[in-house]
């Protein structure tokens, strides 16, 4: 907490220039693949305007008691458009506490944000870049809520922030769901088995439903669409019938159990802050239970979020740190950069956090699936998806 000792900025290499403009940047929450893509860009892409780039150490920490930074240079960040992790580090935990958007905010200490308005002064910052998903963006908010300039950039594996069709982190950990499943299917073939593979997703199905379709489940099970034990054993027996021996389900951490419960690892398992995590293992003991069938469970867990950013990461990645310096640089405070394909564009950050993007059940992606006979899990069998109304 804040002593009223005064603040000492310590470099941890490199030399501000007592001449050039500076922008700040920091990644904060869990990490994802695509970070480092996003701190190179908006580190070139500044260089080229004349800023100097200040990148914060882990999350906001690095912004007081002690502030942490580095000067990043289009030398130093070179090579790291591939490198999963963040080369500034990142934290949830700390003073700026883990903030959910969708439980109501938690406020931060006034007198923390005092803090950060006084490194601002003396760094003379410009604007300060933050890279987060919901909570953290939640942060954001709160400082330009009090004056200070920050724009952000929508970060998350899961893919669940408002405002974007996007979030980047995303395809890389569809990538390694779809990859995990491409070799569940052989193991499962030759054995007969039902596999049940557990993929990340706290509140939304996006991950299990992309890398489902794009690793051919059989079966998806997302927080969206309620589903029953039954019908999954429907849809295994379906398979049986037609000749496939094997069957591959999908499930999303954070879908409820039939009777609405989340499966946590913690005993705060209502709070939105839980460990998630259990539902596959929950699934498969269910299933041995009610079928004649090997089931075997694999839970994928943070591969996903490790490692380098795909080729479509690492393009997204990099036009949202261009153009986070952009609206730096144009004084578009407040804002988030967004993906409106084929265009990147800019929401408020308020508009963005708060309320999730969650995956619509009559949505197309939902759809497609349900006409290739995936099994969401609510249904028996197969039900023309097209015919509803
Ligand atoms: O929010 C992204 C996410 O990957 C969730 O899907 C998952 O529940 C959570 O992070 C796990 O975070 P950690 O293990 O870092 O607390």
């Amino acid at each position: 907490m804040p002593n009223g000792s005064p603040q000492t900025p310590t470099p941890l290499d490199g030399a501000l220039d007592p001449n050039l403009p500076r922008i700040g940047i920091l990644t904060s929450g869990g990490d994802c693949p695509g970070l480092n893509a996003v701190i190179r860009a908006a580190t070139k892409a500044s260089y080229w305007l004349g800023y100097q780039m200040i990148g914060f150490r882990d999350g906001f920490e690095g912004l007081i008691d002690p502030i942490r930074y580095h000067v990043l240079t289009p030398a130093s960040t070179s090579g790291i458009l591939i490198l999963g992790g963040t080369i500034l580090g990142s934290t949830n935990k700390g003073r700026f506490g883990a903030r959910q958007g969708v439980s109501g905010r938690a406020e931060i200490d006034p007198q923390i944000i005092e803090r950060v308005r006084e490194t601002f002064e003396l760094l003379r910052l410009e604007g300060l870049i933050v890279v987060g998903g919901d909570g953290s963006l939640s942060t954001a908010l709160q400082f330009h809520e009090a004056g200070l300039p920050v724009v952000g950039v929508p970060k998350t594996i899961d893919n669940d922030l408002s405002c974007t069709a996007y979030t980047f982190g995303f395809n890389s950990a569809v990538l390694c769901c779809s990859d995990a499943l491409d070799r569940l299917h052989t193991t499962a073939a030759s054995h007969g088995r039902v596999m049940v593979l557990e993929v990340m997703g706290r509140h939304t199905g996006w991950i299990a439903v992309h890398g489902g379709i794009a690793g051919g489940g059989d079966v998806i099970l997302i927080p969206e669409i309620p589903w029953t034990f039954e019908n999954i054993v429907a849809k295994i027996d379906e398979r049986t019938r037609l000749g496939r021996n094997f069957t591959l389900v999908v499930v999303a951490e954070g879908a409820k159990l039939p009777g609405g419960k989340m499966v946590a690892k913690s005993a705060e398992a209502g709070s939105l802050q839980a460990k998630l995590g259990g539902i596959g293992q929950i699934v498969t003991a269910e299933l041995e239970e009610r079928i004649d069938q090997d089931v075997r469970c694999v839970v994928l867990g943070h591969l996903q979020r490790g490692g380098g950013p795909t080729t479509f990461d690492r393009v997204l990645s990099s036009k949202y740190g261009a153009h986070a310096v952009r609206l730096i640089v144009e004084k578009k405070f407040g804002q988030m950069v967004c993906l409106d394909p084929p265009d990147i564009k800019d929401a408020s950050i308020s508009e963005a956090v708060g309320s999730l993007r969650t995956v619509d059940p009559h949505g197309s992606d939902v759809l497609a699936a349900r006409a290739m006979g995936i099994c969401f899990g609510d249904t028996p069998g197969y039900v023309n998806p097209f015919d509803s109304h």
